[in-house]
């Protein structure tokens, strides 16, 4: 069935921000069209232009009959692509509002989690849980991430680290999956952390090479794998050791590091050819910059947990002007992160990190697209891609300006309206 989407004030394809991946962004790679219409089939984009553009033959050459298509009015407002959410922890029990409370008397996160606070905390809280609850406090969280206008969302597992726990989140997250309402992109982050029954590191990630792999690979229950690499958490040699293993499996790999401290290892971590992200990043020397820069891997940045935490913001505006491909997320988590916020996140990377809209724009979309690996269907409006679009009731420079405002009419996946999950 094809469907003619029209009377758009301004389309916001974003194709030329696509054609340069999301390297360099200024205002014009936003390809805005004005009096626009496009034509799905099957969920996908078919043609983008002007209303003047679409003449009798475009039609005829896309092979198109003018009968068979439906006319869907979208109300002379702006469209976008859907944001694309690559980075939260959305499945977990529990909350750590005290914590919070703790931090903001001077203890640092680092000395919650020698504690026995932090990370381990919600592990405690999510082992009790059962999926069907998991299932609908996970539910609840995305929905409130598709009212922003998000259409392709990505959950790591992480508070369970024994590998039942693991599991029952990685089927929470297939189940949220199998809706088919938004995109749900799967994350392993079994090492988070390191399990107390586990003497060390290396004992946890043994265990998780020999035990756990072999069951996510039978099991096909993830699309990506994810390391927490930090002093006090996993090693660099580590990482390196478990996405070895992870080699012949079909799962992209991308990992948490230099947060709290610096690693030394992105210059060879970016080079990775199955390293789709590098996520936080705020602890880099100008020689991590450049080479990341100038890599295929995607800089994801998540100010909201600089923010909570009251640490410095990551070298955005060096990373960007060395022409590095930067995406942008919540990193939505009940420690350093209780936020869903997407206007937040714009806001600090605007006003914390200089970066401009245009450049939140497209880090929202095509570049978190890339991130995920998915730019090849996802992130831009572009013949081939997948119509998950948004209308905006306010023009688009309005957004992430207001914090908490979030000016979507309607949200579309695969040219489908979506109210609820
Ligand atoms: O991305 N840094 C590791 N993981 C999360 C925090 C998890 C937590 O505190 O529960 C993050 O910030
Ligand atoms: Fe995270």
């Amino acid at each position: 069935m094809y469907k003619l989407y029209t009377d758009i004030s301004e389309l916001l394809t974003l194709k030329q921000a696509a054609q340069k991946k999301g390297r360099h962004i200024t205002a014009s790679d936003l390809s805005v069209i004005k009096k626009a219409q496009f034509i799905t089939n099957k969920g996908h984009i078919l043609w983008v232009g002007t209303k003047k553009k679409l003449t009798p033959a475009v039609l005829k050459k896309l092979g198109i009959q003018a009968n068979s298509i439906k006319e869907i009015s979208l109300n002379d407002q702006t469209v976008m692509p859907g944001f694309v959410e690559c980075h939260t922890h959305s499945v977990f029990s529990g909350t750590r509002e005290n914590e919070f409370e703790q931090r903001n008397s001077g203890v640092s996160y680092q000395d919650i989690a020698k504690a026995g606070g932090g990370i381990l905390s919600t592990v405690h809280q999510t082992r009790k849980a059962s999926l069907e609850k998991l299932f609908q406090l996970s539910k609840n969280r995305a929905q409130r991430f598709l009212d922003q206008g998000v259409t392709t969302l990505e959950i790591k597992s992480g508070y369970g680290l024994d590998s039942n726990t693991e599991i029952k989140i990685l089927k929470t997250i297939l189940k949220l999956k199998k809706l088919k309402k938004i995109n749900i992109v799967s994350t392993y982050l079994g090492p988070h952390a390191v399990p107390q029954k586990f003497k060390s590191a290396a004992e946890y990630i043994d265990f998780i090479i020999r035990k756990v792999i072999p069951i996510l690979k039978r099991k096909k229950l993830i699309d990506r794998a994810d390391i927490f690499i930090e002093k006090g958490y996993f090693g660099a040699d580590l990482a390196k050791a478990y996405f070895q293993a992870l080699k012949d499996h079909d799962v992209s790999l991308t990992a948490h590091i230099d947060q709290l401290s610096r690693s030394g290892a992105i210059a060879e971590l970016c080079l990775h050819e199955k390293i789709t992200s590098l996520d936080h990043l705020v602890e880099m020397s100008k020689v991590d910059i450049k080479k990341l820069s100038q890599s295929e891997c995607t800089a994801v940045l998540l100010p909201l947990a600089d923010f909570y935490l009251k640490m410095k913001y990551p070298p955005a505006r060096r990373l960007i002007d060395e022409g590095a491909r930067v995406a942008l997320a919540t990193d939505f988590n009940p420690g350093s992160a209780p936020s869903q916020d997407l206007s937040m996140v714009g806001v600090l990377a605007r006003l914390e990190m200089k970066m401009t809209l245009p450049e939140v724009i497209s880090a929202y979309t095509i570049g978190a697209s890339y991130a995920l690996g998915l730019a090849g269907s996802h992130g831009s409006l572009q013949p081939g891609k997948k119509a998950d679009f948004i209308c905006l009731n306010d023009h688009w420079d309005r957004l992430f300006y207001n914090v908490g405002y979030h000016p979507i009419s309607s949200t579309w996946v695969q040219g489908r309206r979506l109210n609820r999950l």
